[in-house]
C-alpha cells in the first residue's frame, strides 16, 4: 500500500545501521526504551475492544441523527488527527451534517465569540478532548459551551449534549464527568497524545462525521503487521527514519512534507506535530515544514529552488481520485493540446516536474507513494508515520513520547494570568515583560 522511493541511500548503506536499528525496535518491543510507558499505540489497532468500538459507533450514530454540529474541543493531539481525517474525506465545499467545528485550539476571543454566534440557532453537542483534563485552552473552550447548554436546557438536561473523552480517572474533567454524569472515552493512559488518533480521541468525532472508522483501523493494524520487523530490508517505516537521520546529519535540519492534495492541508498539520514534537529535543531534531502544491510552488516555490539547502523534501504521492477530464470549449484559451486529459493525472505530472526540478537544484526529494486514497490507506499512513517518528526520535537519542519545551510558555502564561499554582512567578515574570518594555 505504501512505498518509499527515490532515496539517495542504498539498502546496503542502510544496513550498515542494522545493529543499531535492531537494538532500539527490541528495545522498543520490550518496553526498556526511553518514554516506553507511552508505547501502548504500538500495538493499540490490533487490541482495539470490539465492545468499545461498537459503543462508540452506537453513539456516534445518536448524535448523527440528532445534531446539526458536533464541536470538538481539544487542542495539540486531542484534535489534530480527527481534524485531519474529517479535512480528508468531507467535499471541499459546503458543510457536513452533521458539520464537525473544532474549538479550544486557541485563545482567539474572536474565534469564541463566532462560533457561539454560529451555534445559537443550531442543535450541536461537544466533544471536549483532554488526556490531562486539565488543558487551559480546551477547558475555556468547554466553558462557554458547557454554559450554552445549560442555559438552553437546564443544568441536568444540558449533560446529555456533552461527550468527555480524558484520562481514566484523573483531571479536572474526569471529575466533571463522575459529577454531572456525562457519556465518556477513555483516553488509555500508555498513548500521549499525538499517538492517539486510533483511540477515542480520533475515532470519535471521525464516526460522527461518518468516516469508515473500521476500515481506518484495519489500515493501522495492517501497517503494524507490515513495520513490525527490525530487518531494515522489511520495514520501510524505519527506512524512512534512518534517511532522514543521515539527511540531518548532512546538514538538512528541515524536512518539508510536500503534498499535492488541498484535503491533506490538516494531515500536514498532524504531522508536523507529531515530528515536532516528538523530536525536537536538546538542541536537535528535524525542523518539520510543508507546503501544499501546486499552490505554493507560486510562493514558496522559488526559496526551494534557489534559496538556502538546508532541506529536504518528503513529497507525499496521495492524492483524491476524480474522473474529471479537461472539456472542449469553444474559443482560443492555448490549452487546446490538454483536451481530454485527465486532471488527475496532471497532478502527478506536476509532482515529477517539481520533483526533477528541485532535485537537480540539490533538494533531496523522497518520495511516499500509497496507491489508495481511503480511509484504510490513511490509517496505514498514519501508523507508518508514527512508527517512522518513534525510531527517528530514538535515533536522535530522544524520548519521542514527552514535550518538556510546551511547559516554558504554559507556566509563563498561567503566571501571568494569576493561576493560584503559580503565583510566585508572576512577580518575576512580569518584571522582565516591563524591562522589555513589553507591559
Ligand atoms: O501530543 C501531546 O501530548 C500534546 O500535543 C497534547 O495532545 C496537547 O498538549 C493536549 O493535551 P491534553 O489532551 O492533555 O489537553
Amino acid at each position: 500500500m505504501l512505498k518509499l522511493k527515490n532515496s539517495p541511500y542504498s539498502i546496503e548503506e542502510l544496513e550498515s545501521y542494522q545493529r543499531e536499528i535492531t537494538e532500539l525496535h527490541e528495545a522498543m518491543e520490550a518496553r526498556t526504551s526511553l518514554g516506553a510507558e507511552y508505547l501502548g499505540w504500538l500495538h493499540a489497532p490490533s487490541s482495539f475492544e470490539t465492545k468499545e468500538m461498537e459503543r462508540l459507533l452506537d453513539l456516534a450514530a445518536k448524535i448523527r441523527d440528532e445534531a446539526d454540529v458536533l464541536v470538538v474541543a481539544g487542542i495539540g493531539g486531542s484534535y489534530l488527527g480527527a481534524d485531519a481525517l474529517i479535512r480528508a474525506f468531507k467535499p471541499a465545499f459546503g458543510a457536513n451534517k452533521p458539520e464537525i467545528l473544532f474549538c479550544g485550539n486557541n485563545l482567539s476571543a474572536a474565534y469564541m465569540q463566532e462560533l457561539l454566534d454560529y451555534l445559537c440557532d443550531k442543535r450541536f453537542f461537544v466533544n471536549v478532548i483532554s488526556k490531562s483534563g486539565r488543558t487551559v485552552e480546551t477547558a475555556l473552550a468547554f466553558r462557554f459551551l458547557k454554559k450554552e447548554l445549560q442555559e438552553r436546557y437546564g443544568q441536568e438536561a444540558a449533560g446529555r449534549y456533552i461527550i468527555a473523552t480524558t484520562d481514566a480517572e484523573s483531571g479536572a474533567l474526569r471529575r466533571q464527568v463522575e459529577e454531572e454524569g456525562y457519556e465518556s472515552f477513555v483516553v488509555p493512559a500508555d498513548i500521549g497524545g499525538r499517538y492517539s488518533v486510533m483511540s477515542a480521541v480520533g475515532l470519535f468525532p471521525m464516526a460522527v462525521a461518518g468516516l469508515d472508522i473500521i476500515g481506518f483501523i484495519e489500515g493501522m493494524v495492517q501497517a503494524e503487521e507490515d513495520f513490525s520487523s527490525a530487518k531494515l530490508k522489511e520495514n520501510t517505516a524505519y527506512r524512512y527514519a534512518l534517511t532522514r537521520k543521515l539527511l540531518y546529519d548532512k546538514g538538512n535540519l528541515l524536512e518539508i512534507l510536500v503534498s499535492y492534495e488541498p484535503a491533506l492541508g490538516q494531515f500536514a498539520e498532524w504531522y508536523k506535530q507529531l515530528f515536532g514534537e516528538s523530536e525536537g529535543k536538546n538542541g536537535g531534531g528535524i525542523f518539520p515544514m510543508a507546503v501544499a502544491n501546486t499552490t505554493d510552488l507560486h510562493s514558496l516555490g522559488q526559496i526551494i529552488q534557489e534559496g538556502p539547502k538546508i532541506f529536504f523534501e518528503t513529497v507525499l504521492d496521495l492524492r483524491k481520485p476524480s474522473g474529471l477530464i479537461l472539456p472542449v470549449v469553444e474559443g482560443d484559451d492555448d490549452l487546446a493540446y490538454l483536451e481530454g486529459e485527465e486532471i488527475f493525472s496532471m497532478g502527478k505530472k506536476a509532482l515529477l516536474a517539481t520533483l526533477l526540478a528541485h532535485e537537480e537544484a540539490g533538494v533531496t526529494n523522497l518520495l511516499l507513494e500509497v496507491k489508495e486514497y481511503s480511509e484504510r490507506a490513511l490509517g496505514y499512513l498514519m501508523y507508518f508515520m508514527m512508527k517512522a517518528c518513534a525510531m527517528s526520535a530514538y535515533l536522535g537519542g530522544v524520548n519521542p513520547f514527552d514535550q518538556p519545551g510546551v511547559e516554558a510558555y504554559k507556566n509563563n502564561m498561567l503566571a501571568l494570568l494569576g493561576s493560584p499554582s503559580y503565583q510566585e512567578y508572576k512577580g518575576p515574570i512580569e518584571k522582565k515583560l516591563k524591562e522589555r518594555g513589553l507591559l
